[in-house]
């Protein structure tokens, strides 16, 4: 792993560590903190389930376990930060980690779905957010407090939405949230709360700085030191996004016929459509095969094969969803003060010779 930072801990695989993988091994899953990962007791940890609700909850792990129906869902995250370093190419993003393309992974994750929690204590009719909350407390928030954030009802009651407790058919690590973490596939992973010791129903989105102030994409021109709650666009479902993981940027290789793989992923409601493969900056492409997803959640995986010139090369990757929507071209038209979802076009540079 690449370690960004010790404490709090965040690191993220080399690309070439995902390629081809249906789902991510634990230990080449990147780690998002925004302080100390706490070290919590299931014997005596409990979820509350509290706000506009019929009635409270208090649940154990057993609690769980025996009254709602265990589900399994194979979904990729993926930070917000994911290529902020594609960004700061364009213009540094003082203060924040300049993530590689690592910082996005799929597991196959069971527990319970969030929706059956929230229909048994009866989400009142104005109800509008649900809110997760978790102990870590991190000293990045203005002031500094514990993380939390929120999705809308209408994507807390989907099917996908899940309180996990498993990854990979083994127990969810400490450092991915264990005992239990919210998974909320295909929004950007801040949402994923992991440590999850509170839900509360809610008419607004949750007040936590990771949703009211962090996570919102700022316009070019506006100071984040100065940005208050509520400002700028709230980041919920992820942008369209691929990215080339085999071979990894600075390889060497011999001229000729090579196969160039990576993921793709579109994001909430949408599906990938198509992925474009360029040698020649874009000035033409020849389409990748792309390979059956391991569900609606989780990334696709392509392959291409292209013949290599000798020389210094850039290969391009571009991905197409559903409403025909592209992959941009430049970084530069998507830097935000904060270096937020770059979903420009990837590119490595390899040396054939
Ligand atoms: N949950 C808590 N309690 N604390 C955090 O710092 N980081 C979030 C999210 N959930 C975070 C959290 C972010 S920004 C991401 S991208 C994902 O967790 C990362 O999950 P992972 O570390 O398991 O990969």
């Amino acid at each position: 792993m690449v370690v960004h930072e010790r404490e709090p801990f965040n690191a993220e695989p080399p690309r070439t560590a995902l390629a081809g993988l249906a789902e991510t091994p634990v230990d080449a899953f990147y780690s998002r903190n925004h302080g100390p990962v706490p070290d919590i007791d299931p014997a005596v940890w409990r979820l509350r389930v509290d706000g506009l609700v019929e009635k409270a909850l208090e649940l154990s792990s057993d609690d769980l376990r025996a009254r709602f129906d265990e589900v399994e869902v194979v979904a990729t995250l993926q930070c917000a930060g994911n290529r902020r370093a594609g960004l700061i190419e364009v213009r540094d993003v003082p203060g924040e980690t300049a993530w590689g393309p690592g910082a996005t992974a799929t597991a196959r994750w069971s527990g319970v779905r969030l929706a059956d929690v929230l229909t048994e204590a009866g989400a009142a009719p104005t109800a509008g957010h649900v809110a997760f909350a978790a102990p870590d407390v991190s000293r990045l928030a203005d002031p500094p407090q514990t993380y939390g954030g929120s999705i809308p009802i209408v994507k807390a009651l989907r099917p996908e939405v899940l309180l996990a407790w498993s990854m990979n058919g083994r127990a969810l690590p400490r450092v991915h949230g264990g005992p239990l973490r919210v998974v909320v596939p295909g929004w950007i992973g801040a949402r994923s709360v992991k440590w999850l010791t509170r839900i509360t129903v809610r008419a607004q989105p949750s007040g936590n700085y990771f949703q009211a102030t962090a996570y919102r994409m700022l316009p070019p021109e506006a100071d984040p030191s100065k940005a208050g709650p509520g400002e700028g666009i709230s980041l919920g479902p992820l942008a369209l996004n691929c990215d080339i993981l085999s071979p990894d940027d600075g390889a060497r290789l011999c001229p000729g016929p090579a196969k160039i793989t990576g993921y793709a992923l579109a994001g909430d409601d949408r599906t990938v459509a198509r992925v474009d493969v360029s040698l020649d900056a874009g000035g033409s492409w020849i389409q990748a095969e792309v390979a059956e997803a391991a569900g609606p959640w989780a990334w696709q995986h392509w392959s291409a094969t292209l013949d290599l010139p000798v020389g210094d090369v850039q290969i391009i990757a571009r991905a197409w969803d559903c409403t025909g929507a592209a992959m941009p071209e430049s970084p530069a038209h998507l830097w935000n003060p904060k270096g937020y979802a770059n979903n420009s076009w990837a590119r490595v540079r390899v040396r054939c010779a």
